[in-house]
C-alpha cells in the first residue's frame, strides 16, 4: 500500500522470524526426503488455449509455513488492488502521472475493460502494422527504385531495442528466411557503419523506433542512416519509401522528413520496457509475420488473464515474485539467473535486464521513503549448456546463493539426427538444478577418490547442494508461448515492485549520465580546456585530448 514500507508488513516480520529460525533446517535433500509428495504441492500446471508450461518450484528454500506467509506478503501489501488499478487504466505510474497499459495493447477480445484516451486506437495501429508488413514481406512495397525490400534495420535502443531483438531472435523458426533483419543501437559510430556495409539504400527499410523521438543515440543514428541513404537515392522524396517511424511524437518524427502516415504511433502510457507489444513490435512483425505477432500478443493476453483471476497460491507470477523476495530480502542473494535451454532464447536474459533493473532498481517508495530493505536483484544469464562451461562453477561451488530459473522446450523445433542433441541438451536441463539442488557429499567423494586422496582434494570436489531454483518447461517455443512467458515475468516484475512499494514504471536512475553527458560534450567540443570536473574525470579528458587523432 501506498506509504508503507515491505518491512512493515506483519507477513515481512513473519519471514524473517521463519528465516532465523528455519535456515539451517530448510535443506532441500531433507525435505524431498521427507515429502514424497513436494514436487505435487510446489509445482503448477499452466494451461491456455493457446500455450502451456509446468513451473516446478519445488526445489526452492521453502517449507507450506514459508510458501503460506510469502503469499500472506502479496496478500497484505494488496497486490490484487494495485492489479487491477493497473488493469483498470488508473495512473499508478504517480511520478510521471501515466496509466501502465502494456496489457491494452494485447487486450484481446477486450477482455479487460479500460478507459484511457488512446486504448481506442490500439486496433487501428495493428491495422497499419498488417498492412504495412504483408505489403513488405509480399514484396509489393516497392523501393525508390522498383526494388522490394529484402533488408530492415530497426534503429532504437532499450525497449525500442531489446524486445524485438529478443523476440525476432526466439522466434526466428518462424521468421522469412530472404528478409534479413539488422538492429542498430549503440551511438558507438560502429555499430551502424557495420550494418550499413550490409546494406543496399534501394532494397532496405530504416524503421526509426522511439517512443520519445529525441533519445540522442536513435535519432544521431537515424540521422547517419538518412545521410547514407540520400547519398545514394539523391531526392529528399524517396525517404518515403525507406524510413518508417515508430513513435509517440507525431511533431518530432515529422520534423525529422518521416511523413505522418509513415509513422506507428503509440501512447505514454506504454512503457518503453513494455513496448514491444505496440508499435515497437513492427519489426517482430516483418521477421515472422502479423499472424504471428498477433499469436505472440494472445500468448501474454491469456497470461494476463491467468494473473488477474488465479488465487494468489496458484498465480504462477505472484508465486515467482514471492520467492525472488524469499531469497533477495531475507537471504541476501543479490542477483537472479535465467538461464534458458533454448539457444532461441539467447536473448532471454538482456532483454530481462532492463525488463527488471530498469522497473525495480529503485531505493525510494513511491512514497518517497528509503526502504530498509532489497529491491530488484541483478539479472543476468545465458543459453544453457554454453553457461555451464563459463559460469556455473561458481553457481555449484562459489560463496554466493544465485537463485536460478531454468527454462527449456520439451520439443526442439530443428530435426538433427533424430532428437539427438535435445535429448542431451535436456539431460543437462534436468542434471544441473538437481547438482545445485542435492550437490554431492564429502562421503560419496571421498568413496569415488579412494583411500590415497588427498584432503584437499576431496574439499574440492564437493558440491554443498541447496541452491534453489524454478524449471519451467514447455512443449514448443511457438510465438504464444513466448507471449506467455514473457508476460510471466513482466508480471513477476510488477508484483515484486508492489510489495517493495516502489514505481516499477519510471526510470529516473537513467538521467543523470543522460545531463552530465551533454555537458562533457559541450565542453568536448569547445577549444576551452574542460572545467567543473573533478580530477578523475578531467585526467580521462586530458587523455582522451592528448591521444585522439
Ligand atoms: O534511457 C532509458 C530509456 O528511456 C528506456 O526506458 C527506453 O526504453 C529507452 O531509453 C529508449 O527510449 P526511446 O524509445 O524514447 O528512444
Amino acid at each position: 500500500m501506498p506509504g508503507t514500507l515491505a518491512s512493515d508488513y506483519a507477513a515481512w516480520s513473519k519471514l524473517q522470524q521463519l528465516y532465523d529460525s528455519k535456515k539451517q533446517s530448510l535443506v532441500l535433500k531433507d525435505l524431498f526426503a521427507a515429502d514424497p509428495d513436494r514436487f505435487k504441492k510446489f509445482s503448477r500446471e499452466y494451461s491456455a488455449p493457446n500455450a502451456s508450461f509446468l513451473l516446478d518450484f519445488s526445489k526452492n528454500l521453502i517449507d507450506e509455513e514459508v510458501f503460506a506467509a510469502l503469499i500472506q506478503l502479496v496478500k497484505e501489501a494488496d497486490v490484487e488492488g494495485a492489479r487491477d488499478a493497473m488493469f483498470r487504466g488508473e495512473h499508478i505510474n504517480t511520478s510521471e502521472d501515466r496509466a501502465v497499459l502494456h496489457i491494452a495493447l494485447r487486450n484481446v477480445g477486450n477482455t479487460f475493460t479500460i478507459s484511457e484516451p488512446g486504448v481506442d486506437e490500439v486496433q487501428g495501429v495493428l491495422e497499419h502494422m498488417r498492412v504495412f508488413s504483408d505489403s513488405i514481406r509480399s514484396g509489393e512495397w516497392k523501393g525508390y527504385t522498383g526494388k522490394s525490400i529484402n533488408t530492415i534495420v530497426n534503429i532504437g535502443i532499450g525497449g525500442s531495442d531489446l524486445g524485438p531483438v529478443m523476440v525476432t531472435e526466439a522466434l526466428k523458426y518462424y521468421s522469412k528466411r530472404d528478409l534479413r533483419a539488422f538492429f542498430v543501437s549503440n551511438i558507438d559510430g560502429t555499430h551502424i557503419a557495420e550494418t550499413l556495409k550490409e546494406c543496399d539504400p534501394e532494397t532496405t527499410l530504416f524503421i526509426i523506433a522511439s517512443k520519445t523521438f529525441t533519445t540522442q543515440e536513435t535519432i544521431t543514428n537515424a540521422e547517419t542512416a538518412k545521410e547514407w541513404f540520400l547519398k545514394k537515392a539523391g531526392d529528399k522524396a524517396h525517404v518515403a519509401k525507406h524510413f518508417v517511424a515508430l513513435s509517440t511524437n507525431t511533431k518530432a518524427v515529422t520534423a525529422f522528413g518521416i511523413a505522418e502516415e509513415n509513422m506507428f504511433q503509440f501512447w505514454d502510457w506504454v512503457g518503453g520496457r513494455y513496448s514491444l507489444w505496440s508499435a515497437i513490435g513492427l519489426s517482430i512483425a516483418l521477421v515472422i509475420g502479423f499472424d504471428n505477432f498477433k499469436a505472440l500478443l494472445e500468448g501474454a493476453h491469456e497470461m494476463d488473464k491467468h494473473f488477474t483471476s488465479t488465487p494468489l497460491e496458484n498465480n504462477l507470477p505472484v508465486i515467482m515474485a514471492a520467492l525472488g523476495i524469499w531469497y533477495g530480502d531475507f537471504y541476501g542473494s543479490q542477483t537472479h539467473v535465467l538461464l534458458p535451454y533454448d539457444q532461441y532464447l539467447h536473448k532471454f536474459a538482456d532483454y530481462f535486464q532492463q525488463g527488471d533493473m530498469e522497473s525495480n532498481g529503485k531505493f525510494v517508495t513511491k512514497a518517497g521513503q528509503r526502504v530498509n530493505y532489497q529491491t530488484g536483484p541483478i539479472i543476468w544469464g545465458a543459453a544453457g549448456t554454453n553457461g555451464q562451461h563459463s559460469f556455473y562453477q561458481l553457481l555449484h561451488q562459489g560463496t554466493k546463493l544465485i537463485p536460478a530459473d531454468f527454462l527449456a522446450p520439451a520439443n526442439s523445433l530443428n530435426d538433427v539426427g533424430g532428437d539427438k542433441h535435445h535429448r542431451i541438451l535436456l539431460s543437462n536441463f534436468f542434471a544441473q538444478p538437481e547438482a545445485l539442488a542435492f550437490g554431492k557429499n564429502e562421503e560419496t567423494v571421498k568413496k569415488e577418490l579412494g583411500p590415497n586422496a588427498s584432503e584437499a582434494l576431496i574439499k574440492s570436489k564437493v558440491f554443498e547442494g541447496n541452491r534453489p531454483s524454478n524449471s519451467i518447461m514447455f512443449p514448443k517455443m511457438t510465438p504464444s508461448t513466448l507471449g506467455a512467458l514473457i508476460a510471466l515475468y513482466e508480471h513477476k516484475i510488477f508484483v515484486q515492485g508492489m510489495v517493495w512499494g516502489i514505481n516499477s514504471f519510471d526510470q529516473m536512475g537513467v538521467e543523470l549520465g543522460k545531463i552530465l553527458a551533454k555537458n562533457i560534450l559541450a565542453q568536448l567540443n569547445s577549444p576551452e580546456d574542460v572545467v567543473g570536473h573533478d580530477s578523475s574525470t578531467t585526467g580521462l579528458i586530458h587523455y582522451y585530448q592528448k591521444n585522439r587523432a
